[in-house]
């Protein structure tokens, strides 16, 4: 692992998600009451999930409207045990880092 820089600071809005791209992975930040990182992939078919629906810890898949914990990465509907990989996010002065 190894922390690169994915993003310019307040580049994502508060309440939102945004999915930026990184050594080939797609990876979506959303900005709660801090960033959090994870896959930015839907289990299910493939969603992009960072424009999804957020409210407190939970966004929607906007495709079909799974849910998942932006905290934990787990996916919160049908399936027991199903995790998006989440990764380690420091805002610092230049901009959003993330742990990959
Ligand atoms: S692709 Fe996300 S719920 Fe179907």
């Amino acid at each position: 692992m190894a922390w690169k820089k994915i993003a310019e600071k307040n580049s994502i809005e508060r309440g939102k998600g945004k999915e930026f791209k990184i050594d080939d992975r797609r990876i979506a930040i959303f900005n709660q009451d801090r960033y959090y990182a994870l896959d930015a992939l839907c289990v299910h078919q493939d969603g992009a999930i960072a424009p999804g629906k957020l409210e407190e810890d939970i966004v929607e898949c906007p495709v079909h409207f799974w849910h998942y914990n932006i905290k934990t990465g787990k996916l919160l509907d049908y399936l027991n045990d199903v995790k998006l990989q989440t990764y380690k996010v420091e805002e610092r002065k230049d901009g959003i880092y993330v742990d990959v």
